[in-house]
């Protein structure tokens, strides 16, 4: 045989030989599906920009997670909107605050659900910002005291992981350091360790119901930079972070790629707020398959390393792979 003639399609010719030499593949294991939770509503709330995203009252969150359990979904992780902000967010270490109620609340609503807490400031801020604000700029290690109030809050709720979204240099360490010294040694750590100060958070905002003006260019990471971006996630892995996360997605594959070729620990990809509102809105126009282009993505997040995904589209894609809608 000529070395020039290989015919690679002799194993697309069946399903069932594409599927023997298949490299990827997804399942509802991957999958960590977001929620939000208002304070101060009784009917859920439609977020404009997402559509099929609602923030739940808190009395509804029991019944969300129910049913996320029920398709097979087994983590998800809860965002607050809270009616209690102040300067520096210590809504988030009150054992009554809203933080600390979600956990409990979801907790309690299916007991073997891997229940996590996006660890952060800036949705219990009257500024909006992710810590607390000293001439015009975040406080890295003040933010990081109050962290460790906040970590210690969710764990002592009953939290299964800690989820730091902030930036702060140190965070990981922090974290450690008062869950092992306030006897959590076991709770493990999902760090955002490298997320990127991106215009695809826009729908979020809203989702958060957030009156940030601001820019989070001083914490959260330039998207020009690759070598930073894997610096960022080798750190929190040597200050201990169990899981490693990039943030957002689609945009940033190689840099999942250069964190997976680097690390052995299980890496996570957040497919953020505008990539869901840029299938919808192309869905809604018809010009794309949803279904097809949501699986082919989640599917090109796996093939460029990570193991797990965070996705709006969790739920959906959990029925789609159980072949019932
Ligand atoms: C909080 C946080 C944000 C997101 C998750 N956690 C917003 C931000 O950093 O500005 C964005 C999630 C999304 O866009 O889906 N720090």
């Amino acid at each position: 045989m000529n070395p020039t003639d290989f015919r690679f399609r002799r194993l697309r010719r069946t399903a069932a030989l594409r599927a023997l030499v298949r490299e990827t593949h997804l399942t509802t294991d991957d999958l960590i599906l977001p929620l939000f939770v208002q304070e101060g509503i009784d009917k859920p709330v439609a977020i404009d920009s997402m559509p099929g995203v609602v923030r739940y009252p808190e009395n509804q969150l029991a019944e969300a997670v129910k049913s996320a359990w029920a398709l097979g979904i087994r983590a998800v992780l809860l965002f607050g909107v809270s009616e209690h902000k102040d300067d520096k967010g210590s809504d988030t270490w009150r054992e009554d605050g809203l933080l600390a109620r979600m956990v409990r609340a979801a907790k309690a609503a299916a007991p073997d659900m891997i229940v996590i807490s996006d660890n952060c400031f800036c949705e219990y801020t009257s500024h909006g910002h992710c810590g607390v604000v000293a001439d015009d700029d975040v406080d890295n290690d003040k933010t990081l005291k109050n962290l460790q109030k906040q970590v210690v809050n969710c764990a002592r709720a009953g939290v299964d992981m800690i989820a730091p979204s902030g930036m702060q240099d140190g965070m990981v360490n922090a974290i450690r350091e008062a869950l092992d010294s306030n006897g959590f040694p076991h709770l493990p750590v999902m760090s955002y360790s490298t997320k990127f100060a991106s215009a695809f958070y826009g729908p979020f905002r809203d989702a958060v119901d957030s009156n940030f003006k601001g820019s989070r260019n001083t914490y959260q990471m330039d998207s020009a930079n690759g070598r930073e971006a894997l610096a960022e996630s080798m750190q929190d892995e040597a200050e201990g972070a169990d899981i490693l996360m990039v943030k957002p997605g689609l945009a940033y594959l190689d840099v999942l790629a250069s964190i997976r070729a680097h690390s052995v620990r299980p890496l996570a990809v957040y497919h953020v707020s505008g990539e869901y509102a840029m299938i919808k809105a192309s869905a809604a126009a018809g010009v794309i398959d949803e279904r097809a282009v949501v699986l082919e993505t989640m599917l090109a997040f796996k093939r460029a390393g990570a193991d797990l995904i965070i996705t709006y589209y969790a739920t959906d894609i959990a029925l789609w792979l159980q072949g019932t809608d």
